[in-house]
């Protein structure tokens, strides 16, 4: 492999890693199962959602996208030849419970069993998402995540899959991102449903800690020894200049999109600093609340440079990334991922931690030769080394993602495998940077 500088070696990389290190990749129910409406699955608001016209960017959806759901022994294999310890992916609601509560689906509950079984038969550990952005349509129609019923509907849901596959299953991620739930979803609307209030956001984002809480405690009550996480988007936010104003709007850009939710996960209850920014649109006081973390899950992907500005709705502005890009159009930023991880450690000191995704979107090719991936994940190895190194309990590494998939609302636009998806034949092949995750994962 032929990339633009000198990388370190991949065993000597792999080396700087504990021996049970666990590394993982990462996927999410659709955007690779298909089967949308398959053996008696319903509708999740992303199935309604791509059907509106324009919103998603090539007007695809996940109705079929990787069609994991038939080709899930293939996957599986796909992941076993990565040297991958575990695999964190996501349960589609939908599947389990076409109306969100009440009746199961037993064939949507035994595709679950059976990737447990072949997952664990390959000697990989399951780390299961209970909800990454599919909620059932049908709850939708009763509110959705602005309903106070939330939570009870989450955690009879978390309860259901506890039951079933809790006997195998040691490790859950209760939410994905809810940050971007509530502000993707009902803030700038590029999610579902779509809608566009501030208010309405911060109001989603507590009903979403509020449910994570419930889940918690159904996946505990269903599976005593669970050990339960949640995965948080964090971007460390950098001020501009040195000047106090873009000091002072990092440290609010910090609050509002970190903070907002690690504080009370851990106790501390809402920052004070941006409940006074939101003014009358914040949300009760989480005072007795704790998200009864076992691990705190992590995705990284850009940190944020931060402006003053008098004229921004919250007093600031997050301006264009610079540098070298992905091909989303984040900046790459690998040291932000050991700030970040040290940071965790330093202020919350959750007893794990796991990087649960990190990856990047490349233009690649069918030959899959992806020098720039191979570098990007590098340069993130080397990070998540250094903060290992000084002391933070990282326990494991799950690569977003392991195949070419859906990626939301830019449709089939946006590359982030190990594996090439050639759509049409539903062929997978191996990148360089599937090789050179191998290369570091089975260096021990
Ligand atoms: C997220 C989601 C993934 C995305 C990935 C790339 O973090 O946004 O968990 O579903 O596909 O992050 O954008």
């Amino acid at each position: 492999m032929t990339t633009a500088r000198p990388l370190t070696e991949p065993a000597v990389l792999g080396r700087r890693f504990p021996p049970r290190f666990l590394w993982g990749t990462a996927t999410a129910a659709y955007q690779i199962e298909g089967a949308w409406n398959e053996d008696g699955k319903g509708e999740s608001i992303w199935d309604v959602f791509c059907r509106i016209p324009g919103v998603i960017e090539d007007g695809q959806s996940g109705e079929v996208a990787c069609d994991h759901y038939h080709r899930v022994d293939e996957d599986l294999d796909l992941l076993a030849s990565l040297g991958a310890r575990a695999y964190r992916f996501s349960v589609a609601w939908p599947r389990v419970l076409p109306e969100g509560t009440g009746r199961a689906n037993e064939q949507g509950l035994a595709f679950y069993d059976r990737l447990v079984d072949g997952l664990l038969e390959r000697g990989i550990r399951p780390v299961v998402t209970l909800y990454h952005w599919d909620l059932p349509q049908a709850l939708q129609e009763r509110g959705g995540w602005l309903s106070e019923d939330v939570p009870g509907w989450f955690a009879e849901y978390a309860h259901l899959i506890a039951s079933r596959i809790g006997d195998r299953v040691h490790d859950w991620v209760t939410l994905n991102e809810p940050q971007v739930t509530a502000f993707a979803g009902y803030q700038s609307g590029v999610h579902p449903p779509g809608v566009k209030d501030v208010a309405t956001a911060v109001k989603v984002a507590h009903h979403l800690l509020l449910a994570h809480r419930a889940g918690a405690e159904a996946l505990r009550a269903a599976s005593p020894d669970a050990a339960v996480g949640i995965a948080l988007n964090l971007s460390p936010a950098h001020p501009a200049t040195d000047s106090p104003e873009d000091v002072a709007a990092a440290r609010l850009a910090d609050g509002v999109s970190n903070r907002w939710f690690l504080d009370p996960l851990f106790g501390r209850g809402y920052p004070q600093d941006v409940v006074e920014r939101y003014g009358v649109i914040a949300p009760p006081p989480l005072d007795a609340y704790d998200g009864a973390l076992d691990f705190l899950g992590i995705n990284y992907y850009m940190r944020h440079v931060v402006k003053a500005s008098a004229e921004a709705q919250l007093g600031y502005d997050v301006l264009p990334p610079s540098g070298a890009l992905t091909e989303m159009g984040w900046e790459v930023y690998p040291d932000g991922l050991r700030e970040i991880l040290e940071r965790a450690h330093r202020d919350y000191r959750p007893g794990a931690i796991y990087v649960t995704e990190s990856g990047a979107a490349y233009p690649d090719e069918p030959d899959g030769e992806d020098t720039a991936r191979v570098e990007y994940l590098h340069d993130h190895f080397s990070a998540a080394a250094d903060a290992v190194e000084g002391g933070v309990p990282l326990q494991g590494y799950f690569v977003w993602s392991l195949l070419d998939n859906f990626e939301w609302h830019f449709g089939f636009t946006k590359r982030f495998g190990l594996a090439y998806v050639d759509y049409e034949s539903q062929s997978r092949t191996l990148k360089a940077s599937g090789r050179f995750y191998r290369s570091v994962t089975t260096a021990r």
